[in-house]
């Protein structure tokens, strides 16, 4: 059995926003370990999905970590407020500002964790600076901005290769992927280095959640 265990952290984006509250409460029903956000601003991706606001109404429903992915530009404009409204994690786009230094900076002095996240066409080599700073690595797996889309397999090996640079460089960063994930490929992508799996779709169109959370977990025993 493998020493390391994975972690799920099921998209809403994946699920009905009508029903935010009971998709919220299904989550944490679940057995999953966070419950993740996507804000879009309808400039870094064509979507636009919500702010802050929704952050700080969903956080009295459960103790389940936040895990915030911010698809917006200008992140450092927005993360205190993200962050005053109860994220755990907030997650920015190395594309999306010209301070992710800063940004990634600004969300640990607010109290959150800080995470960096590069899209299919970004290399590894772009947030090179910021490894040893980042308390999570997500790597999209599809283009950022809608779920239900087919898996990317060409960012397998930046799992990898994140997976191998900090076993050499002594980094302590978690490695999250995100897009098109569900019992097909979790364990290929737990072996190539993922610890957490977010997972939309997958997750919404099971009706016995705690059920699917479990195969997800077995496959990666
Ligand atoms: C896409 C979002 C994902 C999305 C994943 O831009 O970042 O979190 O919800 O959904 P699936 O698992 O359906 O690809
Ligand atoms: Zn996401």
């Amino acid at each position: 059995m493998s020493a390391r265990s994975l972690m799920i952290s099921p998209s809403i984006l994946g699920g009905n926003f009508s029903n935010t509250a009971d998709d919220i409460a299904a989550i944490a029903a679940s057995g999953a370990d966070y419950a993740h956000f996507d804000v879009m601003d309808g400039h870094f991706v064509p979507e636009i999905t919500f702010g802050a606001k929704m952050i700080e109404d969903a956080r009295p429903l459960t103790d389940l970590i936040f895990d915030v992915h911010l698809m917006i530009e200008k992140p450092e404009l927005s993360v205190e407020r993200f962050a005053k409204a109860g994220a755990g994690i907030i997650t920015v786009h190395a594309e999306a500002t010209r301070h992710i230094w800063r940004t990634l900076s600004l969300i640990k002095e607010c109290g959150a964790e800080a995470g960096v996240a590069i899209n299919p066409g970004t290399p590894v080599s772009f947030i090179e600076s910021v490894l040893p700073i980042a308390d999570y690595i997500l790597v999209m797996t599809v283009n950022p901005g809608w779920s239900g889309q087919r898996f990317i397999p060409e960012c397998m090996d930046k799992i990898a290769e994140l997976d191998q640079r900090r076993h050499d460089d002594g980094y302590g960063y978690l490695i999250e992927a995100d897009g098109g994930i569900g019992l097909g490929n979790v364990k290929a992508l737990f072996d190539a280095g993922m610890d957490m799996a977010v997972v939309g779709s997958a997750f919404f169109r099971e009706d016995d959640k705690a059920a699917f959370v479990s195969q997800m977990q077995e496959r990666c025993l």
